[in-house]
């Protein structure tokens, strides 16, 4: 019979290594050729981009591949996490790519079978090779794969050419294997000597030769040192455990959090960006009164991005999942945890990307919140940084005075549709939504008054007259503020 779980390699091995950056090169080569490729992958497995094969979807995809090629044997060791038998690996692994993966120890073998060292899952056109799965019990130093607070952080962050970026907390290295395709050079760091480990193979096998790993907690690796750029998924979240590194900061309450955004700005150069994940013990009446409260005196202006507030349950649930296939340790761990947002008094927490800006001339900044929708993220990195220079701009404006007397226009990713809706016997027009195509994944229900502006905002006037032509003179206190709200978050921008 199939297995029905990904089986631990024997013995704990290390980090796969690079041997030198043309080997990696070379190996990610043969992977591809032998069709370990993202599209290869998911076609095989007709996955969507979710490559997650917890154990209840194991028995389906080794179903589907079989095990009559290379794919097929390449995908059990080291996406499923299965072992295969040696002649197996011998008869359809080629030879060259078999000698690269067992130099770059990515292959161990026991009596019986070949087993993976590593997975290696396809992160869009990245390679990244990480723990691998079922094997992070009793192991603090466990360096999972890409998850979804990574993609949303890469996503989110504001990214330019050239820059001087730092990767805090880098893990596998994700970020920082990103942050190279557009910086001059990118220091990762990691207290967890094992990730640093990974993110130096991973960058070396997606070609990355400009990322320095250099081992520490925080920021004292870079302690004096100024960046453009600051990305860190810390281990942020609100946890009364320390089982492992990537989760359990090993601090009270959010403090990991607290203590990231406080260190950030000293290490931002003047007009550099730290995008930063965080959550905290949120307060419903004043949901980012924490974060700002972290910023006070650090010179940066920020943007709270906030991505959701769950209740102690949900957070609970989300971050105990490696357990599920054990109810009672599962639910001892709840009891545990919902013990702990008890006592600290913590009844909703909050999950969100703080983006921060350093001023130039070390003032007083400002923070924004803005409640992300529940829509997948997709890349966005330029609409954060638009939200942030069209706040700069209104606040030269100054009073709507100033910004009545603007051309205002549409942006060019806004699309709006209209429901058409059979009742009572014919088809009727329905709501009006406008949303935004590419970045921040926005939208809003448009009533006709609205709608008209939107129409009339082509450029061609200002916002007086655009209020004039498509709206009731009473009406226009809020089409003003409207207007305002929608350039605010980027549905419109200023001409000139
Ligand atoms: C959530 S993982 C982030 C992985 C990766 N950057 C990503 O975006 O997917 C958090 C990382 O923080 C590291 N970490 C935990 N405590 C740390 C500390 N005090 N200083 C630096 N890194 C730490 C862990 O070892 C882990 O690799």
């Amino acid at each position: 019979m199939e297995p029905v779980r990904a089986v631990p390699p024997p013995g704990r091995p290390a980090p796969p290594r690079a041997g030198s950056p043309s080997a990696a090169l070379e190996l990610a080569r043969l992977l591809r050729e032998a069709g370990y490729a993202p599209q290869q992958i998911q076609e095989r497995l007709a996955t969507g981009d979710q490559l997650l094969a917890r154990s209840p979807e194991l028995p389906s995809y080794l179903r589907r591949l079989g095990d009559a090629d290379e794919p097929a044997v390449l995908l059990r060791l080291f996406l499923l996490g299965v072992p295969v038998a040696r002649e197996r690996v011998d008869q359809l692994v080629g030879a060259e790519l078999r000698a690269r993966l067992a130099e770059a120890g990515l292959l161990v073998e026991d009596s019986e079978a070949v087993h993976g060292a590593a997975r290696l899952v396809p992160h869009d056109e990245l390679l990244i090779a990480s723990d691998p799965a079922g094997a992070a019990e009793g192991h603090a130093d466990h360096v999972p794969g890409v998850h979804r607070p990574s993609v949303a952080l890469a996503h989110l962050t504001v990214r330019r050419e050239g820059e001087r970026a730092l990767d805090l907390c880098t893990g596998n290295g994700i970020q920082a294997i990103l942050l190279a395709a557009h910086a001059e050079r990118v220091v990762a760091t990691d207290v967890n000597e094992r990730a640093l480990g990974y993110a130096a193979f991973n960058a070396a096998l997606n070609g990355a030769a400009n990322v320095e790993t250099r081992a520490g907690s925080f920021f004292e690796p870079v302690e004096g040192e100024r960046f453009d750029l600051v990305v860190a998924n810390p281990p942020y979240v609100v946890s009364p455990e320390s089982a492992y590194l990537f989760r359990d900061g090993g601090m009270s309450g959010d403090e990991v959090s607290e203590h990231v955004v406080r260190a950030a700005p000293a290490a931002l150069a003047p007009g550099g960006f730290a995008c930063v994940l965080i959550s905290w013990g949120l307060d419903p009446d004043d949901p980012a009164e924490r974060p700002r409260s972290w910023l006070e005196g650090s010179g940066c202006d920020a943007f709270l991005l906030h991505t959701s507030t769950d209740d102690p349950v949900e957070t609970a649930t989300v971050w105990n999942r490696d357990l599920l296939d054990r109810p009672e340790a599962y639910a001892a761990a709840l009891d545990r945890w919902l013990a702990y947002y008890r006592k600290l008094g913590i009844e909703q927490l909050g999950y969100a990307c703080l983006v921060l800006r350093k001023r130039s001339d070390g003032s007083d900044g400002w923070l924004e919140a803005r409640q992300l929708p529940r829509a997948a993220l997709r890349p966005a990195g330029r609409h954060v940084r638009t939200l942030f220079e069209t706040h700069d701009r209104l606040a030269e404006l100054g009073a709507d005075r100033s910004l009545l007397d603007r051309r205002l226009r549409i942006v060019e990713d806004a699309v709006v549709t209209q429901d058409t809706r059979f009742t009572e016997g014919s088809w009727r027009a329905g709501d009006l939504t406008l949303r935004l195509e590419n970045g921040l994944p926005f939208s809003a229900e448009l009533d006709s008054p609205t709608a008209r502006m939107i129409r009339a905002l082509d450029g061609s006037m200002t916002l007086r007259e655009a209020l004039a032509a498509a709206v009731e003179s009473d009406d226009r206190p809020t089409g003003l503020a409207l207007a305002r709200r929608m350039l605010e978050i980027g549905f419109l921008e200023l001409c000139e």
